[in-house]
């Protein structure tokens, strides 16, 4: 049997690719939701997910235009995502569109990666 989702919480993960965050709060209780604008990602996402005994949803869609309502989850997040946009701006406030009033918002990005917005940005030691 796979294993139950004890809390209520709901998790996106904007660009999943294999989903192994939300694999970990999977783990944790959580119902996870995975998006990813490739198939093959999601496809992997599930074979690991399927390997874990674990329930998610997986979603085949835009970051930018993301099939979901406004304040539908309780944590949303990215990782390695916002750093492929010369503007992430649009992406971030899908992000936020969906998510709860109060709810949690993280993304990091990978360094050395980054788009022409990142490096606008001023860096303080
Ligand atoms: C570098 S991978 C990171 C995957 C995962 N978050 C991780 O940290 O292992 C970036 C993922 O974002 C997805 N992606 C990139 N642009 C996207 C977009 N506009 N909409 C949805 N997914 C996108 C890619 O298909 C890829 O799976």
């Amino acid at each position: 049997m796979p294993k139950e989702c004890k809390k209520a919480l709901k998790s996106l993960e904007v660009g999943a690719g294999s989903g192994r965050l939300s694999r970990f709060l999977a783990e944790r209780g959580y119902r996870t939701t995975c998006l990813d604008f490739s198939p093959q990602a999601l496809k992997l996402a599930k074979k690991y997910y399927d390997a874990a005994n674990l329930i998610g949803e997986f979603i085949e869609g835009e970051a930018g235009d993301m099939p979901f309502y406004d304040g539908e989850f309780d944590v949303v997040f990215s990782t390695g995502l916002l750093e492929h946009f010369e503007d992430p701006m649009p992406i971030i406030f899908e992000m936020v569109r969906v998510l709860r009033i109060g709810g949690l918002f993280y993304s990091d990005i990978v360094p050395k990666k980054f788009g022409s917005f990142v490096k606008k940005l001023k860096w303080s030691r």
